[in-house]
């Protein structure tokens, strides 16, 4: 008897570490970052990484985001795959909420220390452009 009731307690243990499990693991995947890619259609006037976004980097960015910054190596050919997928905490994009996403928040100020940090920061207008690049999908 004293063995039977043992055995419960057992399985009441098992019940609360699975739902912990769940629990816990069912919120960390709703926090993103998301990436979503869209379909790419013939003649379609999506933003592109390349043709739109890098010129941003080559004048504001790439003078310290270079081979030798530690995090992120923005220049052409490099900046694609280090904001998505190799940079020190990728990704810097966030499809689903672009604001929430490191590289809007470092942009805006909203994460500390606001990029560039010795002034010179982008203007609301070309901030937008990247927010709006990151919802149609990030494309390179
Ligand atoms: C004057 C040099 C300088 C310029 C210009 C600059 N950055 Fe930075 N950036 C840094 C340094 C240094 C760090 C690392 C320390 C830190 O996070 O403050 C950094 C960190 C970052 C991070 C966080 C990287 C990580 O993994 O923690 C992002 C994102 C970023 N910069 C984006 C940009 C963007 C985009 C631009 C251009 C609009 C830019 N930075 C311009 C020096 C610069």
């Amino acid at each position: 008897m004293l063995q039977r009731r043992t055995k419960y307690k057992h399985v009441h243990t098992l019940w609360i570490a699975g739902l912990l499990f769940l629990l816990i693991n069912g919120c960390a995947k709703d926090e993103g970052p998301f990436i979503v890619k869209p379909v790419k259609l013939p003649g379609d006037t999506l933003l592109s990484l390349t043709t739109d976004i890098q010129p941003i980097f080559d004048s504001h960015c790439i003078r310290c985001h270079n081979q030798s910054h530690p995090f992120l190596d923005l220049r052409d050919g490099y900046s694609y795959n280090q904001l998505l997928y190799t940079g020190h905490l990728a990704p810097y994009v966030d499809t689903v909420n672009p604001e929430n996403s490191i590289l809007v928040g470092r942009l805006r100020g909203v994460e500390y220390p606001i990029m560039p940090p010795d002034g010179d920061h982008l203007l609301p207008a070309t901030i937008d452009s990247i927010v709006l690049w990151m919802a149609e999908g990030a494309r390179e």
